[in-house]
């Protein structure tokens, strides 16, 4: 029998609908939200204001380009958390009322789980391989820099994870100090490729285990900035692509020590990425590179399916609704991680 899901995703400043049947994505819609980028950041109210416009003309365009009405899906799949929370309250409350009227019923989606589970989206036409179980998955994003040893598709363990910033926020971060804008992590992208990675040492860190700390290096690019444009008030603009490049090249290294120290630990060969960094050109050429130097195969998503997509809260959707898990309308919204007890 055909498993149709809607899923509706509007955790942070994406919203986005997306159909899914039976693992095959027959839609896809993303708005995003220009609205932040003046303020360097994301302005939750703001966000979830925004979210309130797009909702309706997301979904229904979801539906449109998939072919189908409401009557053809199985169940509506939304992301719970973790979030901002008006954000999350908009995506759920919508989801709600599309429950209400249509009798579908309603599953809740963990966030993480949707990034993790985004490489079994399949498209049509296109052959892809997927990782085999387990599999380790590296979730690096705005929010996140986690490694999850993924033993089925609703059962994972993060086995390491940032104990302060996230590597997207370092990525922000360096943009913001070096006068490149937000969201920072592609224009950061864009310059490294043009610079020298070993142009400038910037001190990573020591975190015990598979843990990793991104609150170190971020400082140490900011004292060196200071000091230089003592000597140079130029500095950054003459060195702007050496400087993205050398940085860049640090978060790297850190997130590969504590990966490759992961396959190690576990023996697990198999390893995929996710999250909005997971877009970044350095680290996914470095990935494959290791991988294939150390035997361990590579799954990287598409780059539509690396930051926050509603795509892979359907494929969840999907998999919870295949085992007969179902929430009801008394879900709501969690903004932290820790707090998610449903669809783990
Ligand atoms: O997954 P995502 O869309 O949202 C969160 O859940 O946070 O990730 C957004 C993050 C931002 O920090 C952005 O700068 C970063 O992903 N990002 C990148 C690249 N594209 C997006 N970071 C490095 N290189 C990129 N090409
Ligand atoms: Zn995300």
């Amino acid at each position: 029998m055909d498993i149709t899901i809607l899923g509706i995703e509007s955790s942070c400043d994406d919203t986005s609908a997306a159909v899914l049947r039976n693992e095959v994505l027959l839609s896809n819609v993303m708005a995003g939200q220009e609205v932040h980028s003046k303020y360097g950041g994301v302005i939750p109210e703001l966000a979830s204001r925004a979210h309130q416009q797009n909702i309706l003309p997301v979904v229904d365009r979801a539906l449109k380009l998939a072919e189908i009405t409401l009557k053809d899906i199985d169940a509506i799949a939304f992301t719970r958390g973790p979030g901002l929370l008006g954000s999350l309250l908009v995506g759920t409350s919508f989801a709600k009322g599309l429950s209400l009227s249509t009798g579908k019923p309603l599953v809740d989606v963990n966030h993480l789980q949707g990034h993790l589970l985004s490489p079994f989206i399949k498209e049509q036409g296109k052959e892809k391989e997927q990782p085999g179980f387990p599999f380790l998955s590296l979730l690096v994003s705005g929010g996140h820099t986690q490694i999850i040893l993924v033993e089925e598709p609703l059962k994972f363990s993060i086995i390491g994870q940032t104990i302060d910033d996230a590597v997207g926020e370092a990525f922000d971060k360096c943009a913001k100090v070096l006068g490149l804008g937000y969201p920072g992590g592609p224009v950061v992208d864009r310059h490294a490729k043009l610079g020298n990675a070993k142009a400038f040492k910037f001190s990573k860190p020591h975190v015990a285990g598979l843990d990793y700390s991104f609150s170190g290096v971020k400082t140490s690019l900011l004292y060196f900035l200071r000091d230089k444009m003592e000597e140079n008030p130029d500095f950054i603009t003459q060195n702007i692509d050496d400087l993205c490049a050398s940085f860049q090249s640090t978060l790297i290294d850190i997130l590969m020590d504590k990966l490759i120290l992961a396959v190690k630990k576990t023996g697990i060969r198999e390893v995929a990425l996710g999250g909005g960094v997971s877009a970044n050109s350095g680290l996914r050429e470095r990935v494959v590179s290791e991988g294939e130097k150390r035997g361990f195969k590579v799954f990287l998503p598409e780059f539509r399916f690396t930051t926050d997509n509603a795509a892979m809260i359907a494929m969840a959707g999907y998999f919870h609704f295949k085992t007969g898990r179902v929430s009801d309308l008394s879900a709501v919204p969690v903004s932290r991680a820790l707090d998610y007890k449903g669809g783990l």
